[in-house]
C-alpha cells in the first residue's frame, strides 16, 4: 500500500515538474508588443555630435558596452568602442553585453532606427523579446534619442561577435514567469533645454546619468526603490573587491555633500575616479560640461531633506 502511494506521489511530482519544465522552455521567447518610436536618425554634424557627448558623458554607456577597462582607455584621452562582450554575471545567467557599433553583420547596422530606439526606450529587442532592465533611458527626451542613434550610426563598425547569454535553470523560470519589459513611467518629453536648471538637472540624474538608480536603495531580487531617493545606502557586493556602499548624496542632509558649493561638485566630476573599483563611472561622468553638473548640483538641492544621514 505505502509502496503504491510512493510510486503514485513519484510520478505526480515527476510529472509536474516535466510540465513545468515544458511551460518554461515555451515561454523562453515570449513575445512582447511595444510601439516603434517615431526616431530618425540624422546625419546633421551637431545632433551627432550632442550623441556622442551624451553617450561618452551622462550615459557612461562605454562603462557597459566595453570589454576591456574603459577607465585606462579614458584616461589616455581616447573614447572605448562601444563593441560589447563584458559579461554580467549574475544567478540568472552570463549576460553579454551587445555590440552597438556600426557593425551591419554583429552591430546595430542590422536594426532600423525604431528597433533600437524602442530596445532603449520599452525594452523590447528587435527580436520581440524582453530584455533585462541594465539600461535606465525609458524617459529620455526624443532628442536626445536621436542623437544617440544618429552618433551610433556614425561609429566606426568593430566586428566583434558577442555571444548569446547563457541563462541557468534559476533564469528560465524567472524569465518564463517574471520578466516583463519596462518602459516609460509617464509621457516621454519631446526635448529639455538645456541649461542648467534643476528641470534638467532633474532629468539628467533620473533618465540619463542613472544618479537615482545607484544612490537609491533598492531590493537586491527585484531591483524595487526602497530607500529615499538619492539618499544612498545601495550596496555593491562584488567578489574579488571590496563591497562599497553608494553615499547620500542629499546636499541637504549630512551626508557626503552637506556643504559642498556647486563650484566644490563640479571639482570632484573633474578628477574623475579616486577609488579604482567603484562601480561609479566616474570616467565618463568627468567629460560632463559644467552647464551639466551645475544643473545636477541645482537639482539635488531641491531635494526635500532626508531622514537618512551617512
Ligand atoms: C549598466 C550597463 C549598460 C549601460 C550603461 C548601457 N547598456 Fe546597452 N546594454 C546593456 C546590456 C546588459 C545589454 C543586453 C541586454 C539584453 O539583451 O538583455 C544591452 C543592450 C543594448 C542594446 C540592444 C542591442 C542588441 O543587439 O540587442 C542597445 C541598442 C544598447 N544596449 C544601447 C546602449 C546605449 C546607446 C547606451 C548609452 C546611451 C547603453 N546601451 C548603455 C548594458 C548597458
Ligand atoms: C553605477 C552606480 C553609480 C552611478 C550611476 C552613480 N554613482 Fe555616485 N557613487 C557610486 C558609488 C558606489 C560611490 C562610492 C564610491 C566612490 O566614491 O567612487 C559613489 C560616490 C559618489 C559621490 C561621493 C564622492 C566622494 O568623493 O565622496 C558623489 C558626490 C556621487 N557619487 C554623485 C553621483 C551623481 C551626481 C551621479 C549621477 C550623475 C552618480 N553619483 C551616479 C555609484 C554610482
Amino acid at each position: 500500500m505505502i509502496r503504491k502511494i510512493l510510486k503514485w506521489t513519484g510520478i505526480t511530482v515527476l510529472s509536474l515538474i516535466l510540465i513545468l519544465a515544458i511551460v518554461v522552455a515555451s515561454r523562453q521567447n515570449l513575445q512582447f508588443n511595444a510601439p516603434y518610436p517615431a526616431i530618425t536618425a540624422s546625419t546633421d554634424s551637431a545632433v551627432i555630435a550632442h550623441g556622442k557627448e551624451i553617450a561618452y558623458g551622462p550615459a557612461h554607456c562605454a562603462d557597459c558596452h566595453y570589454a576591456g577597462n574603459a577607465d585606462s582607455v579614458f584616461k589616455l584621452g581616447q573614447e572605448p568602442a562601444l563593441s560589447g562582450g563584458r559579461v554580467f554575471e549574475l544567478p540568472l545567467g552570463n549576460f553579454y553585453v551587445r555590440n552597438i557599433t556600426s557593425d551591419p553583420v554583429v552591430g546595430i547596422g542590422r536594426y532600423t532606427d525604431g528597433e533600437i530606439a524602442r530596445v532603449l526606450r520599452y525594452g523590447v529587442r528587435p527580436n520581440g523579446t524582453a530584455v533585462i532592465d541594465f539600461m535606465p533611458f525609458h524617459n529620455m527626451s526624443d532628442e536626445d534619442l536621436t542623437a544617440v542613434i544618429s552618433f551610433l550610426r556614425t561609429s566606426k563598425p568593430v566586428r566583434n561577435p558577442v555571444p548569446d547569454h547563457s541563462v541557468t535553470m534559476l533564469g528560465r523560470v524567472i524569465n518564463a514567469f517574471m520578466i516583463k519589459p519596462v518602459g516609460p513611467t509617464g509621457e516621454v518629453p519631446k526635448s529639455i533645454p538645456r541649461d542648467s536648471t534643476a528641470v534638467y538637472g532633474k532629468y539628467l540624474a533620473n533618465s540619463v546619468a542613472n544618479c537615482v538608480g545607484c544612490h537609491t536603495n533598492r531590493d537586491m531580487m527585484t531591483g524595487a526603490f526602497i530607500g529615499e531617493p538619492f539618499a544612498g545606502g545601495l550596496k555593491f557586493e562584488e567578489p574579488g573587491i571590496p563591497t562599497l556602499v553608494s553615499p547620500n548624496i542629499n546636499p541637504n542632509t549630512p551626508g557626503r555633500i552637506y556643504g559642498w558649493s556647486q563650484q566644490d561638485f563640479i571639482n570632484r566630476f573633474k578628477m574623475g575616479k579616486t577609488i579604482p573599483y567603484s562601480h561609479m563611472p566616474w570616467n565618463s561622468f568627468k567629460r560632463m560640461s559644467d552647464n551639466d553638473l551645475k544643473a545636477i548640483y541645482n537639482f539635488l538641492k531641491t531635494l526635500p531633506a532626508a531622514t537618512t544621514k551617512k
